[in-house]
């Protein structure tokens, strides 16, 4: 039988990257619930709307159609939006509709169901303590901020986006603050989570410590 496996932890601690190598070992689906709160915000942008209007976030999000495809790919009212949801001005927006209750709601509403029949990986800041609350494998990952800052640039550069230090490390600490002291389910350890403080660690030295938790889960 698949399970569902939650990974929690702050922005750029490098959540995507390794629910993505550990859904290819596993063949399980990755889902990166932190696009979905991407997508709204980007399309709040699009059409206007302030990120603390909850009455028309709420509006909004009944009517747009998200499609969240098992290779990553993030289809928004039939627009790929995959890149478009990666620039900074859309990170603060994404935190900034997240503290609203009411699209947390519709959000952890659609990834509950995405996820029901298991063989997911879902990776946010509520995933252990929200979304996924019994799921048998939870693990949350910190860094350093300075250390996920160097990724994120490494990352942009890849992707080709804007990639200036100063300004990622900033938006890191922001959303941190942020997303832990919001009223609606700030990002907080689950109690039976494992930390993992993947600073100094290899993305395999990571990804193999994950899979040790896994296994034994699933021989048990
Ligand atoms: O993981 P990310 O950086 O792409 O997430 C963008 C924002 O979305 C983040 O600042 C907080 C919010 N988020 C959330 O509140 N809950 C989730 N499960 C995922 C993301």
């Amino acid at each position: 039988m698949k399970i569902n496996i939650a990974i929690d932890g702050p922005s750029a601690a490098g959540k995507s990257t390794i629910a993505n190598i550990l859904a290819e070992k596993l063949n399980y689906t990755h889902l990166d619930t932190g696009a979905m709160y991407r997508s709204v915000a980007y399309k709040a942008k699009m059409l206007g709307i302030d990120t603390a209007d909850e009455e028309n976030i709420v509006k909004m999000i009944s009517g747009m159609d998200l499609d969240m495809k098992p290779d990553g790919t993030v289809i928004l009212d039939g627009e790929d939006v995959s890149l478009k949801i990666r620039e900074n001005d859309i990170s603060m927006g994404a935190s900034n509709v997240s503290k609203l209750n009411g699209c947390r709601v519709a959000l952890v509403a659609m990834q509950q169901k995405i996820c029901e029949g298991g063989g997911y990986i879902l990776d946010g800041r509520d995933i252990g303590t929200v979304v996924l609350k019994d799921a048998p494998v939870k693990i949350y990952m910190v860094a350093s901020a300075e250390a996920r800052a160097k990724r994120r640039v490494l990352q942009n550069i890849e992707k080709g986006i804007e990639a200036d230090y100063d300004a990622i490390l900033e938006d890191i600490v922001k959303r941190d603050y942020q997303d832990t002291h919001r009223e609606h389910s700030p990002l907080r350890k689950a109690d039976d989570a494992v930390e993992i403080d993947t600073s100094d660690m290899s993305i395999e030295e990571v990804v193999d410590t994950i899979m040790k938790i896994v296994i034994e889960k699933m021989e048990k």
